[in-house]
Parts: structure tokens; C-alpha cells; sequence
């Protein structure tokens, strides 16, 4: 019995695919069928795959049908966690997806159980700019407009992820992992407020996604930080085999 999960498949059966690295890249080549074996090889109907977001670029459910229907026929229990690009999932209609596909458990404002460990989960959210700089590169600034809406947004994240906590905590887990779709921190930072709040509740592992190709893979934490484990698990990162995260 393992914990495993990777992130970003950005799957488009139904949908139309605009990204440009995906469509260049040749780790995304035929990555849905590779991903796939992958999983038939490596995971047992007792596992669990967390699925860190980004899971299709179809604009809503009915263009998400068959992606859903991929992922829910792979080997495991499937669990799902909202991505920047899942225009499918509002958070607010959770529960609707969860009566649509019982054999899936979207997960938001909740958390789920593996071994003794509550899962806990939101998108997170990382305000990477634009910064100004000067000649030599420095930061000089930034665009305040953006970085309003950003702190909006953390704030948002950092509720729902707060709330997660405080119910598996209420439930008596005090073991946690956090799964977030964005890094836990941008390219300039070493501390944040997810990593602030992982660090208050005690989490162990912090595991995350949405940076693609290798320019980006290094964008953000890697490794033990302030007693937390760091993980990337983007599936072009991965090259779509399921990273472990626990046994
Ligand atoms: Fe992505
Ligand atoms: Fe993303």
C-alpha cells in the first residue's frame, strides 16, 4: 500500500490543445498513453494517486468527460486537486462533482486519510511578478495593481487550506501532508504563507506542481526546508511515472 502523486496532465481528449510547450516538448509526446502504462505498472488497486491539478484544458465538464473518464480507469484510488487551468471545478460545486463521479474523491475544503496521515489540499497560489528591475537585474519594484490581486488570492488560498487543517486536526490527525498545485513559494523567496502555515500545523511533506520544462523546475523549494520535504511532482518533471510519496 503507497501514497503516490504527480500533477499537470492536461489532458484534451474532447478539448483543444493551445499550449505551445505541449505541443513542442517531446516529454509531452503520446504522455497520455505513457502515463498510463506507467500507472498499470507501478500502481495496485490498494494505492492511492493524488493528482495535484491541471488535469484537463477543456473550458467545462462536458469537455472534461473523457480526461475524467481516463483518469478514473486507472489503477487505484484516485484522489483529485484543483490546478489554475481546471475551468471544470468550481470550488464552490465540490460536492456536484463528487455525486457526478463517485469513483473519484475531488478534494477542497476537506481533507482525506491515508495510513494516519490527513491529506490536505488547496490550489495555493504564487505572484510571481511582473517585478521591475534595474540595469544589473535587481528588483526595483513591482506592479502594485497585480500584487493587490495576488494578496487576494493567497488570502483565499490560505483560508481554505487553514480550514482543511483545522477539521482533520478536529478530527484528531496530527499528521499532514499538504498537496498544492502552485509552488509554495516563488522563484525569489525561501518563506512564505503556505510554507509559514505548513510549518505552524507540523506538516512533514509539502508536495506541489504547475511548473513545466526544465527552466522551471527548479522555480521553487526542493528538499528539507525548516523540517518540511519539498517535492515537484509535475508530470513533464516526472516524466510521468508517479512520484511515492509515502509507503
Ligand atoms: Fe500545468
Ligand atoms: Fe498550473
Amino acid at each position: 500500500m503507497s501514497l503516490y502523486a504527480i500533477g499537470d496532465l492536461h489532458l484534451h481528449f474532447q478539448s483543444v490543445l493551445k499550449a505551445q510547450n505541449q505541443l513542442k516538448d517531446p516529454v509531452w509526446k503520446n504522455h497520455e498513453e505513457r502515463f498510463r502504462k506507467n500507472c498499470l505498472d507501478l500502481l495496485k488497486e490498494d494505492d492511492t494517486l493524488v493528482l495535484v491539478g491541471d488535469h484537463s484544458w477543456g473550458k467545462n465538464l462536458s469537455e472534461c468527460e473523457k480526461d475524467l473518464e481516463y483518469i478514473r480507469d486507472l489503477p487505484g484510488r484516485k484522489i483529485l486537486t484543483r490546478g489554475n487551468h481546471d475551468m471544470f471545478w468550481d470550488a464552490g460545486k465540490t460536492r456536484k462533482l463528487n455525486e457526478l463521479y463517485p469513483d473519484l474523491l475531488f478534494l477542497q475544503d476537506s481533507y482525506a486519510v491515508y495510513k494516519n496521515y490527513a491529506l490536505i489540499a488547496t490550489k495555493g497560489f504564487t505572484f510571481e511578478g511582473p517585478y521591475y528591475l534595474d540595469r544589473k537585474g535587481n528588483i526595483i519594484g513591482y506592479d502594485e495593481n497585480n500584487k493587490k490581486q495576488a494578496d487576494k488570492l493567497v488570502e483565499r488560498e490560505l483560508k481554505r487550506l487553514e480550514k482543511s487543517f483545522e477539521l482533520a486536526k478536529a478530527d484528531g490527525y496530527d499528521h499532514f501532508i499538504v498537496f498544492l498545485h502552485y509552488p509554495p513559494t516563488n522563484v525569489m523567496e525561501e518563506n512564505s504563507l503556505f510554507t509559514r502555515m505548513a510549518e505552524s500545523y507540523g506538516a512533514s511533506k509539502v508536495i506541489y506542481a504547475h511548473c513545466h520544462g526544465e527552466r522551471r523546475f527548479h522555480d521553487s523549494l526542493d528538499g528539507i526546508h525548516n523540517g518540511i520535504y519539498y517535492q515537484l511532482v509535475s508530470g513533464d518533471f516526472l516524466k510521468w511515472e508517479p512520484y511515492k510519496v509515502l509507503d
